[in-house]
């Protein structure tokens, strides 16, 4: 097993000593936003659909200060590289691509029209980059915190998501869906949250007693996302329109199902998955409730099967790690997790179970590929906050 990650206190005063030292003040705020795992409910957010993500009790935190020119400067802990540009920089793409989502929240706030300042900043975290725990979107989240508190601008939690979804979408070029930012923003320790893309309402549900969540991370990092990701979104809007409706979110399994012998046949794939996600993901937050984890994980694995097989944003480093946490006592159930093509598989696995789990899975994962797999047991923690030093 991967060992437990730095924990929140030492990564908080981390980022406090880091400022200290590198810019010889206290900061005046310590923000802080969870990477996340979701359990179920993939490639649903576009659609309007539900998911059900947990923040996890992995974090990105930041410590800063305005200052009163237009000067940026940044430290990375992590990377133990500093970065300095002005706001007249921001879209200067030859600067360290670690200071890209810091940026991005940067020009969505003057793009919103609110006076943006020059900064001084600290960033570390312990959410591992790359790997399907929305760490960029815990960097967004945790820079919308500060700047709401810096720069006196009242923010609701599902507000300071959407503008990290904004960076997203008009800095960065990815047209993702919101979940990432809304359960880094909203996230409850020891809960799942059911949020409903449409109406961004969200659902604590509590994680049965017992149960550990368990990400695989095959070792694989992303590939091609970009553009199969954007291709599936307009894939969906087309079977929306096609279909007349304003999103697949607005269709049952069963009317889907009457009607796909309208759409080509890739498109009616793609539709049936994000249809009968949708349901699973209901089907999943009632079991869950019912102490159903038999139920639950049966979900998770026809979730995979499904992304795997109508969606088509598995790899074959997602299939083996996922058979290979399904095959195993203890498991409830695995699936491949978030846009897909490389990344993590998430499982639920009975808390007796979790160790020997790690093991054999990573043994065998490694037999069959070469590749070594880092296993996490990850909290389901709270969502981000800001706390104001002086
Ligand atoms: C990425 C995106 C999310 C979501 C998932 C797939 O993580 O950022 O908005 O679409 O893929 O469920």
């Amino acid at each position: 097993m991967t060992p437990p990650a730095v924990g929140p206190s030492e990564l908080r005063s981390t980022v406090q000593k880091a400022f200290r030292d590198h810019f010889g003040a206290a900061p005046a705020c310590i923000a802080r936003a969870p990477g996340r795992v979701n359990i179920i409910g993939e490639h649903t957010d576009y659609n309007d659909g539900f998911v059900l993500p947990a923040a996890i009790d992995r974090a990105i935190y930041l410590a800063g200060r305005l200052r009163s020119d237009k000067t940026v400067n940044v430290q990375s802990f992590d990377y133990r590289s500093d970065a300095s540009f002005t706001l007249d920089q921001l879209k200067d793409d030859s600067l360290p691509p670690w200071t890209r989502y810091l940026r991005g929240g940067l020009w969505v706030l003057r793009e919103e029209g609110h006076p943006v300042r020059g900064l001084d900043l600290v960033i570390a975290g312990n959410v591992p980059g790359g790997a399907g725990f929305s760490s960029s979107a815990a960097v967004e989240v945790a820079f919308f915190e500060m700047a709401s508190a810096l720069l006196n601008i009242p923010m609701t939690q599902p507000q300071k998501a959407l503008l990290g979804v904004e960076v997203e979408h008009r800095f960065i070029g990815i047209r993702t869906g919101v979940m990432d930012q809304m359960i880094s923003a909203l996230g409850k320790a020891g809960h799942a949250l059911l949020i409903d893309c449409r109406s961004l309402e969200s659902t604590p549900v509590p994680i049965p007693n017992g149960v550990t969540l368990m990400a695989l991370d095959t070792g694989k990092r992303r590939q091609l996302v970009e553009s199969e990701y954007g291709q599936r979104r307009e894939q969906c809007e087309e079977a929306a329109r096609m279909l007349g409706v304003r999103a697949l979110r607005d269709l049952t399994p069963e009317q889907l199902a009457a009607s796909a012998d309208k759409l080509p046949e890739v498109i009616a794939r793609r539709a049936s998955h994000v249809v009968n996600e949708n349901a699973r993901t209901l089907a999943a937050v009632e079991a869950l409730r019912g102490g159903d984890l038999q139920a639950v994980g049966r979900l998770l694995n026809e979730s995979h099967a499904s992304l795997r097989d109508l969606y088509e944003v598995s790899i074959k480093e997602l299939d083996i790690m996922a058979e290979l946490a399904q095959n195993t006592e203890g498991c409830y159930g695995a699936r491949m997790m978030g846009g897909g093509f490389g990344g993590a598989v998430i499982a639920l696995v009975e808390d007796s179970a979790a160790a020997q789990l790690a093991e054999e899975v990573s043994h065998a994962y490694n037999a069959a590929t070469h590749l070594k797999a880092y296993i996490y047991a990850l909290k389901a923690g709270p969502g981000s906050s800001v706390e104001k030093l002086t």
